[in-house]
């Protein structure tokens, strides 16, 4: 395998599958190191009950004294920035130093300035990333300026089931009418660099139903899909990582590239087909991501 310019591709991240496990529960939190999701969101907004705040914080204390899960995202989701959580999330997030910290509900750019000048203050890295939900009428129609807020900002979170609440949008197959707002999101983070993952699909016993939304996502664009129940992390996987003809294809196309002949060239022919090498940079990302999951594969 050809690989010399992919370290140049740098930061491939696995954001395949990123579950959600609430603060709240304790059974929960101690599976998360046996499970092959390339990340948590640990949750102390929607999942746990008001009155239970302050346990699940403490869950999260108990959690992060553990060693630490190489190679995974663990991100925290806070309660909402008007909420009376807020101050204590903070302090929390600052003092477990997670790998990034989830903003719910964001509905303008001012939300992320306002989380982020909270982080300032609180002590946090700047380098500290910040992911926002776009789960509100107004987080959708201001997704192109909520993206380019911050250079904290690293990847949006779609959170359907309040978008659906507030528009009364109707679940239905194919996500017929909210498809034009998912992309709407997909290219407002992809303007500004982001990743962005779709949104969580509720009924865990229905294999078909969550494979064929994970087939729908990754078309749409999306890197991969925030879970709810175990079950669900082998197929998002599946759907979000490379495929093994694409892997076949990107190894061909880097090979193609390093010929002598080609180094001059930004366009070639394989087997009558056009290459650019705008293909060869997406083809070395590929198998860096393949080579990534192989090695976590082999660390398990
Ligand atoms: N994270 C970690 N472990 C989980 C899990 C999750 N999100 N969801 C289920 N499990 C575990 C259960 O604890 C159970 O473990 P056990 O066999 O050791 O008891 C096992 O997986 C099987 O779970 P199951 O019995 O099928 O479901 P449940 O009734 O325990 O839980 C839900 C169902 C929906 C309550 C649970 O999956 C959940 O809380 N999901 C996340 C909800 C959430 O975060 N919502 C906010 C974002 S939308
Ligand atoms: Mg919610």
């Amino acid at each position: 395998m050809i690989l010399e310019d992919v370290s140049a591709s740098a930061a491939v991240r696995l954001r395949r599958s990123l579950l959600s496990v609430p603060a709240g529960n304790p059974r929960a939190l101690e599976k998360v190191p046996s499970l092959d999701c390339d990340g948590v969101i640990l949750d102390l907004e929607d999942s746990v009950f008001p009155e239970k705040k302050m346990e699940a914080r403490e869950n999260l204390r108990r959690f992060f004294g553990q060693p630490p899960l190489a190679g995974r995202d663990i991100v925290i989701r806070i309660n909402a920035l008007s909420s009376e959580f807020i101050e204590a999330d903070i302090e929390l997030v600052a003092e477990l130093k997670p790998d990034a910290v989830l903003l719910p509900k964001i509905g303008e750019a001012a939300d992320v300035l306002t989380a982020a000048a909270m982080l300032d203050r609180a002590g946090t890295p700047e380098e500290l990333p910040v992911w926002a939900m776009i789960e509100t009428a107004s987080g959708v129609m201001n997704a192109p300026s909520i993206a380019g807020a911050s250079r904290r900002l690293s990847c949006f979170v779609v959170g359907l089931n309040d978008l659906r609440k507030e528009t009364g949008v109707l679940m239905q197959p194919g996500r017929t009418y909210l498809v034009p707002w998912l992309m709407q999101v997909v290219l407002a983070a992809r303007a500004n660099g982001l990743d962005v993952l779709d949104s969580v699909f509720n009924d865990f016993r229905d294999a078909e139903g969550f494979d064929a939304e994970c087939a729908q996502g990754r078309a749409m664009g999306f890197d991969g899909k925030m879970l709810i129940h175990p079950t669900q992390i082998e197929p998002a996987n599946r759907h979000f990582g490379p495929q093994p003809e694409a892997i076949e294809e990107a190894q061909a196309i880097i090979a193609a590239f390093a010929l002598p002949e080609a180094q001059n060239l930004n366009v070639i022919n394989m087997n009558g087909r056009m290459v650019e090498r705008l293909h060869l940079l997406e083809a070395q990302k590929l198998v860096h991501k393949a080579q990534s999951i192989a090695e976590r594969k082999k660390r398990s």
